[in-house]
């Protein structure tokens, strides 16, 4: 894509992002930067400190980067930052759909996943004294079609305990009551006692979840989304989805068909490798989307964040490579912590959830006073720490670390 074009047709852009791609995997001086085969450490910026000789391994990133090609393309889209991100959009949008047999008024991409949590506890709770089903009609937009009636959103959110915490939040700003469920003993959701606490509002479930790693088996997801009132709306959070091998793991994608209330988030930051970007996306039926829509703001998404999708999505080894990379690393430091006599929760995604058997505070604190950051404390599993899968290097910082902390070096 040339520098000095700053407007494209959406065609034009597509194709023009098949050759970019084409290019920087011949270009061996392309693909090496912040590539998953370098072992290159991604290093701050100038006037950034803060990473220099910490090992991060608290946020559940992908230490491998971005692909080679997603780097690509932004690099060569710097030139259309002055332009607002329509044709993007709808490029992405439109693979989005492709990838996941859905047409294309099913998907709705956000400034990260998390901000998709945020409109779906605003649509979806709120509280119970809300009675205004009205619609509220809102102004048109001026690019990117009509906006659709707003109806305000009521009822609680139920979430199991431990989840990610940040939709909790959302819904308490929203006013709406928040129903903690433990896991089960495999930490799974509970599905039934999920179900016996729903009514008006939002079940979310996030698997794997984090922070415990674990899954919720693909029989218990679809004995929810069976008996799920429908009055309830259902949130699957799969933003670990491509790290989950298991057999008794599923995608519920393909059964949005058949529940017009279940909502699927996904995330690039992931095995994407682009957390810094910020952009996810929700697939759900379309009137569902409509209801999630009044409540963005327009072009939340910014254009190289999108640029870096599309080629990503055009890039076939990443995934595989990076599925492959955390497997491996997580094996290795599973078994040297077994070895040591820890063991953790089966994992399913990036990111372990270790038991120390005994409380985490002291072992937090020794490790980031030896530059390791993990996990924070969960206080419904105060005994547990959650690690990062990094490189390998900085697993075996962590390692040493973590030998010193324990006393068993
Ligand atoms: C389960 C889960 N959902 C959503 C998010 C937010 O991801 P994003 O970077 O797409 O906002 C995270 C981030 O760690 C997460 O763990």
């Amino acid at each position: 894509m040339p520098n000095t074009t700053a407007s494209i047709s959406r065609r034009k852009f597509a194709k023009l992002l098949g050759a970019g791609a084409a290019c920087a995997v011949a270009s061996p001086g392309i693909a090496r930067t912040g590539s998953l085969f370098s072992g290159a450490e991604t290093r701050p910026a100038a006037g950034f400190t803060n990473a220099a000789n910490v090992v991060r391994l608290s946020a559940n990133e992908n230490p491998y980067g971005p692909s080679p090609m997603a780097i690509k393309a932004m690099t060569e889209s710097f030139s259309l930052s002055c332009r607002y991100p329509d044709d993007h959009a709808e490029v992405l949008i439109d693979t989005l759909a492709k990838i996941n047999g859905v047409s294309r008024d099913q998907i709705l991409i956000a400034d990260g996943s998390g901000e998709i949590l945020k409109l779906c506890a605003a649509a979806f709770t709120g509280p119970m004294s809300t009675t205004t089903n009205r619609a509220v009609e809102l102004a048109p937009r001026s690019r990117g079609g009509a906006m659709p009636a707003f109806v305000p959103g009521r009822g609680k959110m139920i979430v199991a305990d431990p989840t990610f915490e940040a939709i909790l939040n959302h819904a308490r700003v929203n006013m709406a009551d928040v129903v903690k469920v433990p896991l089960n003993a495999s930490f799974g959701h509970d599905v039934s006692k999920m179900l016996s606490a729903a009514s008006e509002g939002l079940i979310y479930i996030c698997n794997p979840n984090n922070p415990t790693a674990s899954i919720t088996p693909k029989n218990e997801m679809r004995e929810l989304l069976r008996k799920a009132p429908r009055e309830t709306t259902v949130l699957v959070d799969e933003a670990y989805h491509h790290y989950a091998d298991s057999a008794d793991y599923e995608s519920v994608i393909p059964l949005i068909k058949d529940h017009s209330n279940l909502i699927v988030a996904r995330t690039f930051s992931k095995i994407f490798g682009m957390a810094g970007l910020r952009l996810g996306y929700c697939v759900a039926q379309p009137q569902t989307i409509q209801r999630l829509r009044p409540h963005q703001t327009w072009d939340s998404v910014n254009i190289m964040a999108m640029v870096a999708a599309i080629a990503s999505l055009n890039d076939a080894d990443h995934v595989t490579n990076g599925q492959r990379l955390n497997s491996e690393t997580k094996k290795f430091a599973l078994g040297e912590l077994e070895a040591m006599g820890f063991k953790s929760i089966p994992s399913q995604a990036n990111f372990i959830m270790i038991d120390l058997k005994r409380p985490a505070r002291p072992m937090l604190d020794g490790l980031r006073q030896r530059n390791v950051q993990v996990g924070r404390l969960f206080p419904a599993l105060p005994n547990h720490m959650r690690v990062t899968i990094g490189k390998k290097p900085e697993m075996e910082a962590f390692l040493s670390a973590f030998r010193q902390v324990t006393g068993t070096v």
